[in-house]
């Protein structure tokens, strides 16, 4: 079974995995037995009502008379009312049990989820956590709760209208019973099948609706590209397969549901067909005859039901092993047992014995791969940095440049080799210190739903209005901010889509101002800013930069220019070290690169003046 295939079956049933799952069952335990109170209750009245028909048959009909009907539809009313009882408890202990369940699940796997490193996100696709934490919890919750009610229910029902019928007439009741094996059997082997196919078909939807996603994101470029017909080509055929793998499944059922009824006419035949003459002997009274009928009509949809909630538990297997494998997952960033013991975690932070920082960053013999590639990113990789530097990273796309950075936050830890701060193996120390010493931007910037007075304050919540507007104003995201309808309360939306790439630039950086770490981690930062809006941010890094170590990484080698050190990195190696004028003078590739950059820039210029001279 693939791990993060949504629709893949598991092989077989295995106990141990739904035990593990059982224990969010057991706080609602006693909703659990009250449910299958009522749910065994309905079933036992379900089959009374019947027998209600005979003993009124026997008693009025054929009695001809009415004596004592009002008792009966006095006890007929009753039944009836403790029926509807026993409905309000079922559904109330079934609603308690599914949220509940769902609830509990949910939280355990969002707050599991949490503590993870970002390796495991490296190597799991979103869609698979959020698959888990959605829409398993949800099939769990329904699982415990309302199939499971329907197979007691349905159970209830069966063995209580099987005693009955053995109670009227034994040799009937043999026959008709039979039945059972046989659609039970038959309904079997079309569930699976079923379940296979429906799965097959869910699968090709979201094929076609990541297709649909895709197109649409990608709209401004398929128009771009002109390629629409091939495009729609492509999304015809993915479609036309999803119409095909839909029908294969309805096909199983159009087949299912006649082979049923003709299973449940036989049997009915075969009453009608044996009855005259059982009566006529006088082994089965008229009465007890419309009882027959009637439980060999009613017989069947209950053991469809049982065996669609059992095809439907064998079903969920795959995602209870699923949901067992998030929960399995550990955090390979974590700290050791002895560093908590020393600095606490994040329940219990001792922050009495958490170091100073200097900020010296070492980086020793390390190298590095991506915990779900083969490759290493970093052989053997030394740089040493003294606390307040501002080193610049430069470098060809996919460089490394990133995993530097990455590395110094402890987002990924080093496959071998050591990196120090002050000294120390960080690794010696709690990962909270680290992450409590920094600020950074990252490549991609990540806002939070919320305002952006909420996205600035993140790290420092106890920052003033007066410390929020001084970032902003560093960060040059002061002037924007102002100009919004609502200023610094301003929502963001969702991962901070209401705002503009540069402008989420911006408040992330006035974020990472206000946190004041004294490790400042800048990647990119400014890519998507405009050049006077960066040029304005330079001129105030040196404020920015201030008793901090910094990693500034940039591919306009304007906003590098003043860094104390800049290292030019290729394939994950240094091969170049030096200043700005000491780089420059040594005519190599930062030279090269500088050069082209200006070249390039010159060039700009030429062509926009000629432009606007016409
Ligand atoms: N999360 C990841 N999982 C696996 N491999 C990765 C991951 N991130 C980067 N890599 C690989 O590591 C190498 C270095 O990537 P990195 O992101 O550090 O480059 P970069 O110098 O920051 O590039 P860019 O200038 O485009 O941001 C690349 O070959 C890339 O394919
Ligand atoms: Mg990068």
């Amino acid at each position: 079974m693939d791990r993060h295939d949504e629709y893949a079956l598991a092989d077989r049933f295995n106990l141990n995995e739904w035990k593990r799952i059982y224990k969010y069952v057991i706080p609602y335990k006693k909703h659990v037995y009250m449910l299958l109170f009522a749910a065994v209750g309905t079933g036992i009245f379900d089959a009374i009502f019947p027998m209600m028909t005979r003993f009124a048959i026997t008693n009025f009909i054929e009695a001809k008379t009415l004596n004592g009907i009002w008792l009966f539809v006095a006890a007929f009313l009753a039944l009836a009312l403790i029926q509807l009882y026993f409905n309000v408890i079922y559904t109330q202990h079934a609603i308690r049990i599914e949220m509940g369940v769902g609830r509990d699940m949910r939280y355990d796997l969002f707050s599991h989820v949490q503590e993870l490193s970002l390796d495991y996100f490296n190597a799991t696709p979103v869609g698979f956590i959020l698959a888990r934490i959605m829409s398993d919890t949800q099939s769990l919750g329904a699982i415990f709760s309302w199939q499971l009610s329907a197979f007691a229910w349905n159970l209830a029902y069966v063995l209580s209208a099987a005693v009955n019928m053995f109670i009227l007439s034994p040799p009937l009741a043999t026959a008709v019973l039979l039945t059972i094996p046989v659609v039970a059997l038959l309904a079997g082997k079309f569930q699976k099948k079923l379940l296979v196919l429906n799965r097959i078909a869910r699968k090709q939807n979201s094929v076609v609706t990541a297709g649909y996603n895709e197109n649409i994101n990608g709209a401004v470029t398929i128009k771009e590209l002109d390629c629409r017909h091939r495009i729609n080509g492509e999304f015809a055929d993915i479609n036309g397969e999803m119409r095909r793998k839909a029908f294969a499944a309805k096909r199983v059922e159009m087949i299912f549901f006649p082979c049923i009824m003709v299973v449940s006419s036989g049997a009915l035949a075969f009453v009608l067909g044996m009855s005259p003459v059982m009566v006529n002997k006088g082994a089965l009274d008229v009465a007890s005859l419309a009882v027959f009928i009637s439980y060999t009509f009613t017989l069947l949809d209950p053991i469809e039901t049982i065996t669609r909630t059992f095809s439907r538990i064998m079903g969920l297997q795959a995602n209870v092993e699923r949901v067992n494998s998030l929960l399995d997952a550990a955090p390979t960033v974590t700290d050791r047992a002895d560093v908590v013991e020393k600095y606490g975690d994040i329940y219990n932070a001792k922050k009495e014995n958490w170091e100073e920082i200097k900020g010296d960053i070492e980086f020793r013999d390390v190298s590095f791969k991506y915990p779900d590639s083969e490759k290493y990113v970093l052989e053997n990789f030394n740089l040493k940095i003294k606390a307040g530097t501002c080193v610049a990273i430069v470098g060809a796309t996919g460089a490394g440049k990133s995993t530097l950075v990455n590395l110094v936050c402890r987002f990924f830890e080093p496959t071998s080799g050591q990196i120090l701060i002050d000294g120390v193996d960080y690794r010696e120390r709690s990962y909270l210190w680290l992450q409590s010493n920094l600020s950074y931007v990252l490549q991609t910037p990540h806002l939070f739903s919320g305002t952006i007075l909420d996205n600035i304050k993140y790290a420092n919540p106890d920052a003033t209005m007066e410390q929020v507007i001084d970032a902003a104003k560093q960060a040059q995201a002061h002037s924007f901010i102002e100009k919004l309808p609502e200023g610094y309360n301003t929502e963001v939306g969702q991962g901070g889509d209401k705002l503009s790439t540069g402008q989420k630039q911006l408040v992330s950086i006035a974020r990472a101002i206000l946190a004041k770490g004294k490790i400042l981690v800048m990647d990119e930062a400014t890519s998507s800013v405009d050049t006077q809006t960066e040029q304005m941010i330079n001129g105030m890094t040196d404020q920015l930069l201030k008793d901090r170590t910094s990693f500034i990484i940039a591919h306009r080698l304007s906003t590098v220019k003043n860094a104390d050190v800049i290292i030019v990195v290729d394939e994950g190696k240094i091969i170049e070290m030096g200043n700005h004028r000491q780089l420059l003078r040594a005519e190599g590739h930062y030279y090269r690169m500088y050069t082209g950059q200006w070249e390039e820039k010159r060039q700009d210029e030429f062509f926009r003046n000629l432009h606007n001279d016409k």
